[in-house]
């Protein structure tokens, strides 16, 4: 008896192990997020269910083009727990993803999120690079109605390879993906990573790593 009973506790945890690889699985209908809680959870605290209203679980905006005017010519619209409230616990966001004529989404990665995303209008080309076989480039040119993911922590691109502007509506497995550029966490940090170390660590000049930090 005692020796099932062990077996049992042992097949509950590896199956709880399952479970919560992850976001952990929601154990009320939703936790509209309450922004104004002092407390620190892992997601954030959970409004009272009988004072929830719709508008918790609603977001307009996902129709309107981002303002591709900067260096990049890109511009992501988050819809994340921070927009829409009710996503807390729920494991899922969205973004919409404007790119002007060739304008390029820099180098990235969400540590948090698969990123699946679909192509409304342009030609886009995407890619990720893997950890095994190490450092493998795949890459495809998207047209209209393709669809492509990005598994969770790869870094990963996009550029429009049109002379029209091109639009994405991407879906992630989080309500919190996170989002590391690779520009800004190596030649933007605060306070800044030393010029002798970047130096050395990409076998360049310090005065081109310099050049680089300014841009960031
Ligand atoms: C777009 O962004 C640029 C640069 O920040 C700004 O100058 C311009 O006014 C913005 N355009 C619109 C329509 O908001």
């Amino acid at each position: 008896m005692a020796k099932q009973v062990v077996h049992f506790c042992f097949l509950a945890s590896a199956l709880f192990c399952l479970a919560s690889a992850f976001e952990p699985k929601p154990l009320q209908d939703y936790c509209v997020a309450d922004p104004t809680s002092p407390v620190y959870v892992n997601g954030m605290v959970c409004k009272d269910p009988e004072v929830v209203q719709a508008n918790d679980f609603y977001y307009s905006g996902l129709h309107l083009m981002g303002n591709t005017s900067n260096p990049f010519g890109s511009k992501v619209t988050p819809v994340t727990v921070a927009q829409l409230p009710g996503l807390n616990t729920l494991g899922i966001s969205m973004v919409r993803i404007d790119y002007a004529p060739w304008g390029i989404n820099p180098p990235h990665t969400h540590p948090r999120a698969t990123e699946i995303m679909t192509v409304l209008e342009g030609s886009l080309e995407v890619g990720f690079v893997t950890s095994y076989p190490e450092n493998r480039l795949i890459t495809k040119v998207l047209y209209k109605g393709d669809v492509f993911v990005f598994p969770v922590g790869l870094v990963h691109f996009q550029r429009n390879v049109g002379n029209t502007c091109a639009v994405v509506i991407g879906a992630l497995s989080s309500q919190n993906p996170g989002a590391i550029s690779i520009g800004n966490a190596v030649f933007g940090s605060n306070p800044k990573i030393s010029s002798d170390f970047l130096a050395k660590a990409f076998q360049v000049d310090t005065k081109l790593v310099d050049q680089l930090k300014a841009k960031f």
